[in-house]
């Protein structure tokens, strides 16, 4: 199934932006140089929304209440506390919009 998350210009450049779509977990949304990444927005250590409380600093997202770090490319953890992947989903850029496949 593919879902619009948001249009193209409702990120910054090198920002992140959380989506909500009933049914689903929230997504966090991220554009870096130019391109469209897409995880789910919960830290998997704790509860904190990456797009509205972390850090975006190239690939790399912390979280800012453990300092955890995850790749949003893959989704892997990248700092302690942090020891479980976050969820990654295939990204699509059509109709001046960010679509994901969540399967
Ligand atoms: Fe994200 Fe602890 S809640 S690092």
């Amino acid at each position: 199934m593919r879902l619009r998350l948001c249009g193209t210009d409702d990120v910054a450049d090198d920002g992140m932006l959380q989506v909500k779509v009933d049914g689903h977990a929230p997504f966090a949304v991220y554009k870096v140089h130019g391109a469209y990444f897409v995880t789910e927005d919960t830290c998997t250590h704790g509860k904190a929304s990456l797009a509205d409380e972390g850090e975006l600093e190239e690939y790399l997202i912390t979280c800012t209440w453990h300092d955890g770090k995850f790749d949003i490319r893959t989704g892997e953890a990248c700092a302690m506390p942090c020891t479980k992947a976050i969820l990654t989903f295939p990204v699509t850029v059509a109709e001046d919009a960010v679509w994901v496949d969540v399967g």
